[in-house]
């Protein structure tokens, strides 16, 4: 393997495969021959005229949104294993950064994450699973960077309109709160603070929240703006020292591995804050190698942080997969560690937030590209891409057409790295199975007799690291436990005293917070119930749906029963509906199809055949009204639905024909509270 792409010339190549044919182990193979043989590139590593810009670390994000939903409800070992590819060192993906979203109730992708503010008068920072996602970051690599940013806001800040910036100070002091809670109940520093992920900025916002936080003795904290596209935020930096002076990092999305003048001529720090997004198949990691490290060379952006961390939702919503692994099974643990943890590994493991880049970084004479990175220590790390056009795409932006071919490349040290005697290296060749390496470990390269130089063969998608670090890991559990589709019977009676998380198990808000709600008052059956909380449209990022809706289970669900009890809590124009066959989440949620049965307080129900309420199957009257605990059922199967209450038939075969199959859901007719209880769904053939 290593005799193979390691050598200083053809000749020699001969000679070495020749050699390791009779030998074993890691021989290593001493590189002599002068460069000049090798026919290709030449490329110089070189510190003697200064560094380039500092390495702020590679990323990912949690949120943006309820990416994370399912990974909570792992069972051990496997959940913690999935933490371990993420966040330990020297094992996976080891990630620099960890971005989050600062939970707004509103839709911001695949779901909504709770805010630590569903009203005015109210603070609670144990909701949602970001802050524990924080910390059992932080438990791996106490050096990890956390980062906050808002999608969605709750509607209370937005005084009746559907904006965040109607009370700088009010939306500045939310925001404040979200970092001192983080610090006061789960000794978490948040480190950077955004603004509005991808959407408006407001000056005056961003000025008000640096001297809120600063007030509040948080200057460590830093402003990263805008989260959206290089303009018009740094022309706006450059029309304004004071705003120039707050922001301490712009960051860009999906820039397509390339900046504009003025963000350059900001001379701020400049980042890929949200990048990847692909499937995370092997194009999806050819995406990331390509964008680690071409985002420097052709950007000067010194971190890119990858949405989204862990592939942890329903995979049927929008962008399945887009994770850098797949963990959506809590209910079997099965969980897949996709190539992009590796080709993360091959930057994280070798470099830290704090080293420099070289200022000897580019392209490859036949395609692909290499940047150098040191910790002014002597240290040196060295990570070279030959992605292919084919297999590197990422979701977005447009990627112009490149040539990437077979070719040899010579490197040759010099400055303080000329007398390095060793590289390790670490190699990853993504494509065909029967070809295919990820992150393997091979031979180290001696470099003392050849004068610092030494030659690589290089084939189409494939990364080298070539590092003087000796901690890199190739992390591994025991394989987990199968794939198996979500349980056939399903049932969840909320009885949790002290819950760890807010939500229930396998509840995937869409609209609306559904969160673990005890009746004091009650002893009986109903004290511990599962509560829509939003009593209020939040400030969205998505079009979230007009209703409030959970949904759960497996997407290819076509005949199924689901009974739940349910108890409406306003009065005259309460609602709340269960549902099955619901075909759409996420940002599409408000055009979700389905069979959804609905009871309003007013005495009267529905069918619908979507979430709006547009397709009307049926209506009538039924004994309801609000604050009574009633029974719902509804049958689906084949082209007819039913419903009863309270073990009574309401409605009876109905056609229903479209769609064919999808998740079960709950939820309410409009921002209002509404509690759920005794949930059971089973499909059945
Ligand atoms: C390289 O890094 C290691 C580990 O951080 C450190 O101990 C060492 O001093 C550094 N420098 C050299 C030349 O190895
Ligand atoms: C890519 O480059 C190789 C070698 O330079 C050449 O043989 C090949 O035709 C090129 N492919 C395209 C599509 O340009
Ligand atoms: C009952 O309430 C629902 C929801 O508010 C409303 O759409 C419906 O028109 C009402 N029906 C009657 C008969 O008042
Ligand atoms: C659903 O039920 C119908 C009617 O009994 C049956 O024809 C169909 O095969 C069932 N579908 C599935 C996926 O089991």
């Amino acid at each position: 393997m290593a005799e193979r792409l390691l050598q200083a010339s053809r000749q020699r190549r001969m000679k070495a495969m020749t050699a390791a044919a009779g030998s074993a182990g890691r021989a290593a193979v001493p590189l002599l021959l002068c460069a000049l043989l090798v026919p290709g590139g030449a490329y110089v590593v070189d510190d003697s005229d200064g560094l380039g810009r500092e390495f702020d670390g590679i990323g990912a994000i949690s949120g943006g949104g309820a990416t994370s939903r399912l990974l909570v409800n792992y069972p051990e070992p496997y959940r913690s294993q999935i933490l371990d590819y993420l966040f330990k060192p020297n094992f996976g993906a080891s990630l620099h950064i960890l971005k989050v979203e600062i939970g707004g109730d509103g839709q911001t992708t695949d779901g909504t994450e709770p805010s630590h503010m569903h009203y005015a008068l109210d603070e609670n920072y144990f909701r949602g699973y970001e802050w524990w996602l924080m910390k059992e970051a932080k438990k791996r690599n106490p050096n990890i960077i956390l980062m906050g940013l808002p999608w969605s806001f709750p509607g209370w800040l937005g005084k009746g309109f559907n904006w965040p910036y109607v009370n700088l100070q009010l939306t500045a002091y939310y925001v404040m709160t979200w970092i001192v809670g983080a610090k006061h109940y789960h000794d978490l520093d948040i480190d950077y603070i955004g603004i509005w992920n991808e959407r408006s900025y407001d000056i005056n916002y961003i000025k008000v929240l640096r001297r809120m936080l600063n007030y509040q003795g948080l200057d460590r904290v830093k402003i990263i703006a805008s989260d959206n596209l290089w303009e018009p935020i740094s022309a706006s930096m450059l029309l304004d020292s004071e705003l120039l002076e707050v922001i301490d990092v712009i960051g860009a999305h999906y820039p397509g591995t390339h900046i504009v003048k003025d963000a350059k001529l900001t001379k701020k720090k400049l980042w890929s804050s949200e990048d990847f997004s692909t499937v995370n198949s092997d194009v999806g990691a050819g995406c990331l190698g390509r964008i680690l490290n071409q985002n420097y060379i052709n950007g000067y952006m010194t971190a890119t942080i990858a949405w989204n961390l862990v592939a942890s939702y329903y995979e049927q919503l929008p962008y399945g997969r887009c994770g850098l692994m797949t963990a959506q099974e809590p209910w079997s643990g099965h969980y897949v560690v996709e190539s992009p943890i590796w080709v993360s590994a091959h930057t994280t493991q070798f470099t830290q937030p704090g080293w420099y880049y070289l200022k000897t970084v580019g392209h490859l004479e036949k395609g692909g590209s290499y940047v150098a990175l040191t910790d002014g220590l002597g240290n040196l790390t060295i990570i070279i891409e030959t992605m292919s056009h084919k297999h590197s795409k990422c979701i977005r932006p447009f990627l112009p057409y490149f040539n990437v071919s077979h070719q040899f490349a010579t490197f040759v040290l010099k400055g303080s790295f000329s007398e390095i005697p060793e590289l390790q290296v670490w190699y990853t060749k993504l494509g065909k199975p029967s070809t295919r390496f990820l992150f393997k470990q091979l031979d180290s390269l001696w470099l003392l007799d050849s004068s610092g130089t030494f030659s690589l063969e290089l084939q189409e998608d494939e990364l080298f690291t070539l590092t003087t670090l000796t901690t890199g890991g190739k992390g591994s559990y025991p394989l987990p436990p199968k794939s198996q589709p979500f349980p056939r019977i399903y049932k969840d009676d909320f009885d949790v005293d002290y819950p760890f998380f807010s939500e229930a198990p396998n509840f995937a808000d869409q609209t609306g917070v559904f969160e673990y709600f005890t009746n004091i008052e009650d002893p009986g059956e109903h004290r511990f119930t599962l509560r829509q909380v939003l009593n209020q449209r939040p400030i969205t990022w998505a079009a979230d749906a007009y209703n409030t809706i959970s949904i759960i289970g497996d997407y290819k669900w076509s005949n199924l029963t689901v009974t739940c009890d349910v108890y409406i809590e306003t009065p005259e124009k309460g609602g709340v509906f269960i549902a099955g066959r619901v075909n759409k989440g996420g940002i599409l949620i408000r055009g979700a199809r389905g069979v959804f049965f609905w009871i309003f307080a007013n005495g009267t129900y529905r069918v619908t055949g979507d979430l709006a309420g547009w397709i009307i199957y049926a209506l009538g009257h039924v004994d309801v009204t609000a604050k009574t605990w009633y029974t719902l059922r509804l049958i689906v199967k084949g082209r007819f639905s039913s419903g009863m209450l309270n073990g009574r038939a309401v409605w009876t075969n109905i056609p229903v024909s479209f769609p064919k199959n999808g998740w079960a859901a709950i939820g309410t007719y409009s921002f209002e509270f509404a509690q759920f209880d005794n949930f059971h769904v089973e499909a059945t053939s």
